[in-house]
């Protein structure tokens, strides 16, 4: 499985390093290109590469690390996204309800995104907590929501081998709904740093 992370701020560093620390292979790029992040996968070790934005897109796992406003910039690169799973890191925190309708930002995402299959995860903590380690023998949970069941199921298992305990919400409209920004107002899930045994 081919794995990349979109946006190298500071998200989509602490994702690289979460990578980095299990040896696991991820490919990272941003706007500017690859030449800017020459430091950062100096510092993280080969299996963080760096890449353009085109390149990175070849992996069947992208972790979308950009700003919200961002989103429809990187999904407009392909009509199809052919089963990928995109995985929707964003929060929107300062858009407008209104920007939203009616729909959770995710689902915005998701209907940008056409074909590909959204998994909300990753969002629910800030960058500086992402990845770090809980007490002896506990686990830092990663909350995980989905439509699509299957895609649910493998982004637990990512998260579990980054060294995570996943805990699955079931759908984005359902157990996912305090994993979002609703109504200008965080859900209850984010900013919850929780641990779990084993
Ligand atoms: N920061 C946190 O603690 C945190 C925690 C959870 C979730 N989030 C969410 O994660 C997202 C990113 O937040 P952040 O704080 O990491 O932002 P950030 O530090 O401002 O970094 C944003 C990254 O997105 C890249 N980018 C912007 N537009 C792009 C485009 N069209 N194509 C490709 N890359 C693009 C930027 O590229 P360049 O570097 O080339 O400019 C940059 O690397 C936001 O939606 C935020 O709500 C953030």
């Amino acid at each position: 499985m081919k794995y990349a992370i979109i946006g190298s701020g500071k998200i989509g560093t602490a994702l690289a390093r979460i990578f980095a620390g299990k040896k696991i292979e991820v490919a990272i790029a941003n706007f500017r290109g690859p030449a800017t992040l020459a430091s950062l996968t100096k510092e993280l070790g080969s299996s963080v590469v760096p890449q353009s934005l085109q390149d990175a897109y070849n992996a069947e796992i992208i972790f979308l690390a950009v700003p919200f406003s961002a989103h429809k910039n990187v999904a407009k690169e392909f009509k199809q996204w052919n089963g990928k799973i995109v995985v929707d890191v964003t929060n929107a925190l300062h858009v407008a309800p209104e920007e939203l309708g009616d729909l959770l930002s995710s689902e915005v995402v998701s209907q940008a995104f056409a074909g590909a299959r959204l998994v909300k995860a990753f969002n629910h903590l800030p960058a500086a907590q992402l990845g770090t380690n809980p007490s002896l023998g506990l686990r830092q949970v990663v909350f995980v929501s989905s439509n699509d069941v299957d895609a649910s199921a493998t982004i637990a298992t990512v998260a579990s081998e980054l060294g995570f305990a996943p805990v699955e919400l079931g759908r984005l409209d359902q157990g996912g709904v305090p994993l979002h920004v609703v109504g200008g107002r965080p859900g209850g899930l984010l900013f919850q740093n929780l641990e779990k045994l084993g």
